[in-house]
This record gives structure tokens, sequence and C-alpha cells, in this order.
């Protein structure tokens, strides 16, 4: 396969969708990215990977860093994480509070804010130092040891992150974090604000598709683990656009307001898409629009 023309081909499909939305307002440092930004790679489960575009430029990975907390407490924890979130689609925004009240303090998946925030508390419990743990594990699983957080959009969150420090408060008042609400926050705004270019992260999730194997081809999750991480990315990983990102594109896929999306083709590659323009649900337009026309030309949807 023809992975650089096929690239190309859909970059020309999605040229028209580049600098439509708009970047992320809420958080200011990501309000000043330029919308036109458009880049996509696909790395396969063989670590060869190609791109096209901007598919070398960093930028904030934010929400698709959850797919990660996730694989790392499922690696050092098994299922235990279940008695603390669930795993339905929550149909609402991902920063939404109002489930959280009815349903006891237990967020209706881990890719929700009050859901990644269990995660990380998880992880925090577990390692000591949750954002650094998953910094040195994209740096492994990326090749790059450049991979960094970025100490402006860290700040920019924190700044502007009433509505996270709520979901804390709550879910704190239910007795569902175990370590400090603010030592929480802090390690949940860096893992949001670590920067990768789609190489980095296509290759970063490599393990996905690889059902389970790490880039050194050790095992970081079972087959079943990694099936499962597909299985919630694919039902919530797009929040309350996760029926339509199915119906589109046909993959697990996890995206972020930074304009990422990371999808998996499992048994065959991982493929990440960037551009910052957002829809009304935070998921890039032109990202959306590229995985929709790649899985239309290859095929390839876990359909
Ligand atoms: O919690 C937040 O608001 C952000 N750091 C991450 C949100 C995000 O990426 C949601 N994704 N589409």
């Amino acid at each position: 396969m023809d992975y650089q023309s096929l690239l190309e081909e859909v970059a020309a499909h999605v040229a028209p969708q580049i600098g439509q939305g708009e970047p992320a307002q809420y958080i200011p440092a990501l309000a000043s990215v330029d919308p036109r930004r458009f880049g996509i790679a696909l790395a396969d489960v063989d670590g060869t990977v190609t791109g096209v575009g901007d598919w070398e430029v960093p930028f904030s990975v934010q929400s698709i860093s959850k797919a990660f907390s996730l694989a790392l407490v499922l690696e050092q924890d098994g299922e235990r994480i279940w008695r603390r979130v669930g795993r339905e689609p929550s149909g609402n925004p991902f920063n939404s509070l109002v489930q959280l009240e009815y349903e006891n303090g237990i967020p209706r998946n881990p890719f929700i804010n009050a859901g990644a925030l269990v995660v990380t508390d998880r992880l925090q419990t577990l390692t000591g130092d949750a954002s650094t743990t998953m910094l040195e594990f994209l740096r492994a699983e990326s090749g790059n040891p450049d991979v960094a957080f970025d100490q402006v959009v860290a700040a920019s969150e924190a700044e502007h992150g009433d509505r996270n420090a709520a979901l804390a408060h709550f879910m704190a008042s239910y007795g569902n974090l175990d370590n400090p609400v603010p030592t929480v926050l802090e390690h949940y705004f860096w893992q949001c604000s670590i920067e990768m270019s789609c190489r980095d992260l296509a290759l970063a999730g490599g393990f996905l598709a690889r059902h389970g194997l790490r880039a050194d081809g050790s095992r970081l999750l079972s087959p079943r683990q990694a099936k499962r991480i597909n299985a919630v990315m694919l039902t919530c990983g797009t929040y309350d656009a996760a029926g339509d990102f199915a119906y589109r594109v046909g993959l697990p896929g996890k995206s972020g307001v930074g304009g990422g999306i990371v999808a998996v083709i499992p048994g065959r590659c991982t493929l990440c898409v960037w551009s910052p323009g957002l829809d009304a649900r935070g998921n890039s337009v032109a990202g959306l629009a590229a995985l929709d026309h790649f899985t239309t030309l290859t095929g390839w949807s876990v359909f």
C-alpha cells in the first residue's frame, strides 16, 4: 500500500474544510493557534510512519492524553478502575457536570473530564507522579525525547480551570478521589499540555493497533485490555459526537481540543490527524473529515 499517495489524496480532499471551525477559545493559549494548519500521519504496526502536511509540527494533545492515562492505569492496576468510573457514552459535552450528581460522583466514562480526573488520580496514587509517568511513556513510544509539557498551556488551563476544579471537588465530596484536588488538577493540566506531533502520536498509539504490544515489542496490555480501550474510544472518545464519529469513520478514536484525533485500525495501523478548527462539540472539523475520507477510500473501518 502506498501510504504517502493515500494520505496526499486525503489531504487534497479535505483542503476546503481546513480552516473551518474555531480553535478552542476557553484556553487562551490554544485560541491563538493558526486554524489553517493540517497534518496527518499513519504509523504501521511495524513502526513505519508516513505523513503529509504539518505532520511533524507539535500541538497540544489535550484530551488525547486520556487514552494514555487509561492505558497506564489498566497496565498497573488491572480492572479496579471500573469501580470508580463507568464505560457508557455520556451524550453530554466533555466538561459537563449534570450526570455526576444523580450518578453519585461516578463519571460515565474515562474520557469525559470527570472520568479522566479519576483516572489521573489513580495514576498519581500508583506512580507518585502521574504526569511525568505519562511524559516518559510518550517519549519512549514515540521515540522522540523532545516530547515535553507546554508550561504556557498548563498555566493557562489552571488559570481558567474553574469547571475542572468544580468536577474534582464534587467527586471528592463523594469520596471518589484519593489525592487532594489541587494535586489531581495539576497533573491533569500537565498531561493535557503535552505537545506532540501527528508523527509522535501515531507512533505512541501503536500499542492499541498491536493488541497491547509496545514499540519495543514488550507487552503493555493484554489483547483483551487493548480491545477494551479501543471499545471505549469508539463509544466515548469523541464525547457527544461519538455516535456520529462511529457512523462516519467507524474506528476507535480519541480527540482533543488542541485539534488532534488519534484513530486506531486494530492489527494494521494508528492514524493521527491535526487541524485546530473545532466543531461545536470540540472535535477537529478537517480532522474528522480526513478520517471519514480515509476509511471511505480504504474500507478499513472496524465494521
Ligand atoms: O479539561 C479540559 O478542558 C482540557 N484540558 C481537555 C479537554 C479536551 O481536550 C476535550 N476534548 N475534546
